[in-house]
């Protein structure tokens, strides 16, 4: 009897102990050293350190769970519980996304950190529960500049016919369509279609050249920073809404402050990586006529994109 009940308490303990912890699915498209895998390797350290071990992430990267759109789909579903996806391809999901990628939009980082980390990046990220996804921070991408093989781009002119590719976001399409140049979506990772000129261009922050050595098929880059581009850590509504409070706390501090590591991060990379793309051949604008390239997409506003009215109210108020 008593052996039985000794029996009985040791199958408690680790029934409790094992339904306790918990295993997040995290899924980002970009391979280790990327800005994402920075976020996410970092989230995981502090998570599992804090919840002592309670809480495991296993980072699935590379796309291996498939391009930005379906991982959100599979967030959707509930069958990956969180990622660190490019703000772009949340448009599908949710237009709102729209007004964060508007072209222009911030002139530095700083004002960016104070509109995202603010009550307008919050209304945004708030917005997405619509679609059945927690907006927990925003992470960076960076500024995005143009790449291309073919010439030098000093002006919107020079951009007439190349064939850049894009993210999956309407908005991204219009911008380069605006532009003047032939824009091709495509999900990430892009290097062999940019080796076999499938395309002769593309656009993305300093990292991407770098990490993915894009200075080795891509010859022109031009300090266009025509959109900043953000991450939203995002995780599933339904998965979230059914943690518990504690765990809630401790998922939304981890991420915070994972995010806030890697924007710094990031930053402090940015003059290294110039110096690098220059050595290695690249041949950079530095001083496009960025008010040429503003000009032309000035009217984006006032375009079919934007008619929602609380997507125009929010842009309005973000460009004020
Ligand atoms: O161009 C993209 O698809 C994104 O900017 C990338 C490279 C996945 C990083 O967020």
């Amino acid at each position: 009897m008593k052996k039985t009940l000794v029996f009985l308490l040791i199958v408690l303990f680790f029934a409790t102990t094992a339904s306790a912890s918990m295993k997040i699915k995290l899924a980002v498209v970009t391979k280790p050293g990327s800005a994402q895998n920075i976020v996410a390797d970092k989230f995981k350290e502090l998570i599992e350190a804090r919840s002592q071990g309670e809480i495991t992430v296993k980072v699935f990267h590379s796309a291996s769970l498939g391009n930005e759109t379906e991982i959100l789909q599979q967030i959707q579903m509930g069958t990956v519980e969180m990622g660190i996806i490019t703000a772009g391809p949340f448009d599908t999901f949710d237009p709102i996304v729209r007004v964060v990628n508007y072209p222009f939009l911030f002139k530095d980082n700083d004002q960016a950190d104070l509109i995202l980390d603010g009550p307008l990046g919050q209304e945004i990220l708030k917005s997405l529960e619509t679609s059945g996804f927690k907006g927990l921070h925003f992470s960076e991408n960076g500024f995005r500049n143009l790449t291309n093989s073919k010439k030098a781009v000093k002006t919107p002119d020079d951009i007439k016919g190349l064939k850049i590719r894009v993210m999956a976001s309407a908005l991204h399409k219009t911008i380069w369509q605006t532009l003047g140049a032939n824009p091709t979506p495509m999900p990430w990772p892009i290097y062999t279609e940019l080796e076999q000129s499938v395309i002769d261009g593309q656009e993305n922050p300093l990292w991407v050249m770098e990490v993915y050595k894009f200075y080795e098929i891509q010859k022109y880059m031009t300090m266009t920073r025509h959109v900043y581009s953000s991450h939203i850590d995002v995780a599933g509504l339904k998965w979230w809404n059914a943690l518990s409070d504690d765990n809630r706390a401790l998922i939304a501090g981890a991420i915070k402050d994972a995010a806030i590591f890697q924007r710094t991060d990031n930053r402090a990379k940015n003059a290294g990586r110039m110096a690098l793309l220059g050595k290695k051949g690249m041949i950079i604008e530095q001083h496009p006529d960025v008010t040429a390239f503003r000009a032309r997409v000035a009217d984006l506003k006032n375009m079919d994109l934007y008619s929602d009215p609380r997507v125009n109210a929010l842009l309005i108020k973000m460009i004020e």
